[in-house]
């Protein structure tokens, strides 16, 4: 993101030096022009922020995981347990976290099956997200086993798929609680730790819609802006204490959170798939271990923010960022098409 706002500011001069006519700089003005071109080719045909892409070429694969002890909350599917596997495989001492046991002693049976990873670098701690009162235990019982918590991946989450008119509040307070609370809580029972070892990492695994709206998930979209909120803060008032922030912003991915999204009420069964999103040969859905390694990416060269999507969910980034008026006119177009939709889906 950081190089599209660098190329659409020297758009902004290219523009200029044109209008100018000035002939000498005229060349270093369509020299840009032309860079600016290339850089939104690239973007169209790539699956992550250009800023990640570069990365992923040219930076740290993941090699620095060596030793380091990451917890992940949500590990028993989807991202969360890919995120598991490879982070393993690249020398991490990983501790597994979410409710269901078994899941996550099949996550640990797996990882231990890797023959680079060794059984004492995984660590399976059941954890409630929304039991806050629990989570001191849980970084304690962490580093006494492994003496520090240098990365912790908020990850545990779910979606919604409810019309905003007919949500109960306890459904939108039961998202906000386990999206929003439970990472800031997460993040407040691993802080001390880090700052006493004076390195620490907080990785948060927010969602396309922590920057733009989304149709049929109004608190889901909340609590994932919240994040971006309180996290964005924590990095400017943290960064000095090597306190490094990273918010990575996944498009449609495979996993198991559309069959897992919250409805109007808890009495209604998990969410049909309404639009094909569930369906895992979804043109736009990314493969969950594609969106782990971008994420791992972003982790190994401590990145602020990434986009992680397929097009075109992509380009719907660029547009919330570089074009925040023309977004806000079309949403609504596209959100009347959503209901619709889910409203022809729930009628069946
Ligand atoms: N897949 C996508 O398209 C997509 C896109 C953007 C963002 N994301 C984000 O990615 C993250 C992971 O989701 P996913 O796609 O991998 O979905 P998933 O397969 O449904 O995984 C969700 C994970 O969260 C855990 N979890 C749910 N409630 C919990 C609780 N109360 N306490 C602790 N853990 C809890 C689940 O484990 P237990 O049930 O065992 O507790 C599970 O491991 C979420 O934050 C989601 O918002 C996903």
């Amino acid at each position: 993101m950081a190089l599209g706002t660098i190329y659409l500011i020297a758009l902004c001069i290219a523009a200029v030096f044109i209008l100018l006519s000035i002939r000498v700089l005229y060349f270093i003005a369509l020299f840009l022009l032309v860079t600016f071109l290339i850089c939104f080719f690239l973007s169209m045909v790539s699956d992550g922020d250009l800023t990640l892409m570069l990365y992923e070429l040219i930076g740290n694969k993941g090699d620095n995981m060596m030793g380091r002890v990451v917890w992940i909350t949500g590990a028993s599917s989807g991202i969360g347990e890919e995120l598991a596997y490879q982070l393993a495989r690249k020398g991490a001492k990983v501790v597994l976290s979410a409710r269901r046991v078994n899941e996550l002693e099949r996550v640990r049976g797996n990882c231990v099956r890797f023959p680079e990873v060794r059984e004492e670098n995984i660590l399976v701690l059941p954890m409630d997200a929304t039991k806050y009162e629990t989570h001191g235990q849980v970084a304690e019982t962490i580093v006494d086993r492994y003496g520090k918590i240098d990365i912790l991946i908020n990850n545990s989450g779910r979606s919604q798929r409810a019309l905003v008119q007919d949500c109960k509040i306890e459904v939108d307070k039961a998202i906000m609680d386990l999206n929003l609370m439970g990472p800031i809580s997460l993040f407040k029972v691993a802080l001390p730790y880090m700052l006493e070892n004076n390195y620490g990492q907080i990785i948060n695994i927010s969602s396309a819609t922590g920057i733009m709206p989304a149709p049929l998930s109004s608190a889901y979209c909340a609590s994932k802006h919240g994040m971006h909120g309180f996290f964005n803060s924590v990095r400017s008032e943290l960064s000095y204490r090597n306190i490094a922030v990273t918010m990575v912003c996944p498009g449609p991915v495979v996993s198991n959170i559309v069959e897992n999204a919250l409805r109007e009420d808890f009495t209604r069964p998990a969410a049909k798939p309404y639009d094909g999103t569930a369906d895992r040969s979804y043109k736009v859905l990314m493969s969950t271990e594609r969106c782990a390694a971008l994420t791992v990416v972003a982790i190994a060269n401590k990145l602020n923010e990434v986009w992680v999507a397929r097009q075109p969910i992509l380009l719907f980034y660029y547009m919330a960022q570089y074009m925040p008026g023309f977004t806000k006119w079309m949403t609504p177009l596209i959100g009347r098409g959503r209901v619709k939709q889910y409203n022809q889906s729930q009628a069946q």
